[in-house]
């Protein structure tokens, strides 16, 4: 069918390459998403067990112009019916962001449109806007990536008030780091879930972290090292090892530490919305887990797709027309900012 592509219409084009990912999707009226491709860059990183910054920034390269094409072509659209474009500029690698940048930038300069730069953080939080067209703040969003473990109290769209984050290691590297030393394939995430649901989760106590009273801050390496420690002591004594054990024990202490933490933070907050967003929210553990807990205290829980959890250039587009529609611009000497924090804004 046609796209209304008259005055009242806002179309997006939206562009994300912080990591692995190449995405570029076309979205009418921030919501309605009209293409998300996505060209994943996963076979290239796995035989390093890991992102390689360098690899990630030529293959975006390679792989940028092809995507824009086929996502508008998919939204049946040209560069003409375009309003305004937006593109992540952090957190994230400077290689791989300033690829997507740059290429937002010279279309914005060609066609004569505003340009959004857009927090990456954000757009998974925005992913659910996208998911559940009804869904508005205020609610609490749990944020679990393999880069950011954030905590977050989103009042209103562009009004965050970080409640906790983690210390150390995000949630989805202790993951990526556990399946690596089970000899598990990158990315671990995936890999820890599907075993997870074949072991005993009591089979290893291992600890948790729950850091001082009252602290909705994370901190993952303990655990991380403990399971380390675990597989090493066992190999020492000739013990054969449950892989499907120690996914299940590992990934149980992650998700309890999660779960409480977010209920906790909804409680005080007397919100009764939680919010699961980025890549470990495709976790089925944890979204059992937080579902039941929600139910408990009558808060009801929302999460994406298993598409729009990951990487992808729609939940980009999603804020870039929050931004948009409430007079924002980027200028067209916006620079990549890897540690750009929730809420900051460069322009
Ligand atoms: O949000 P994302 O695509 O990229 C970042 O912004 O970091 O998240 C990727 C992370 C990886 O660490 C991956 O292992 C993890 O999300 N992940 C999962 C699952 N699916 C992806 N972690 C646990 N369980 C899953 N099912
Ligand atoms: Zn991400």
């Amino acid at each position: 069918m046609p796209i209304d592509t008259t005055k009242e219409d806002v179309i997006t084009l939206a562009i994300e390459s912080s990591c692995d990912e190449t995405s570029v999707s076309v979205l009418k009226n921030g919501r309605t998403v009209l293409s998300n491709i996505i060209a994943s860059q996963i076979e290239q990183h796995q035989k390093f067990g890991g992102v390689v910054p360098e690899v990630a920034s030529r293959k975006h390269i390679e792989n940028i112009n092809m995507v824009i094409e086929e996502a508008l072509e998919e939204a049946k659209v040209s560069f003409d019916d375009i309003t305004h474009v937006a593109a992540t500029y952090g957190p994230g690698l400077v290689g791989a962001l300033l690829v997507g940048l740059s290429a937002a930038k010279a279309i914005a300069f060609a066609k004569g449109i505003p340009l959004n730069g857009v927090n990456h953080i954000e757009g998974h939080i925005y992913a659910n806007f996208i998911e559940h067209k009804e869904l508005e703040p205020p609610f609490i969003c749990l944020v679990v990536s393999g880069g950011h473990t954030h905590l977050v109290y989103m009042e209103d769209y562009g009004s965050y008030e970080v409640l906790g984050k983690t210390r150390d290691d995000a949630a989805g590297e202790a993951f990526d780091k556990v399946a690596r030393a089970l000899g598990l394939g990158y990315p671990g995430g995936p890999q820890i879930d599907r075993l997870a649901k074949m072991g005993n989760k009591e089979a290893i106590l291992f600890p948790k972290a729950y850091l001082e009273e009252g602290s909705y801050d994370f901190s993952f390496s303990g655990l991380k090292s403990a399971v380390l420690n675990y597989l090493n002591s066992q190999k020492m004594k000739g013990n054969s090892i449950s892989v499907e054990d120690v996914a299940a024990s590992f990934q149980q202490a992650v998700i309890e530490i999660l779960v409480e933490k977010t209920i906790a933070c909804a409680v005080e907050k007397e919100t009764k919305q939680i919010v699961l967003a980025g890549g470990v929210a495709a976790n089925s553990g944890l979204r059992e887990l937080l579902q039941n807990k929600a139910e408990e205290k009558r808060i009801d829980l929302k999460y994406p797709s298993l598409q729009l959890c990951t990487d992808n250039a729609a939940m980009i587009g999603c804020v870039g027309y929050y931004n948009y529609i409430r007079g924002y611009r980027s200028s067209l000497s916006l620079n990549g900012v890897p540690n750009l924090k929730i809420g900051e804004v460069h322009s």
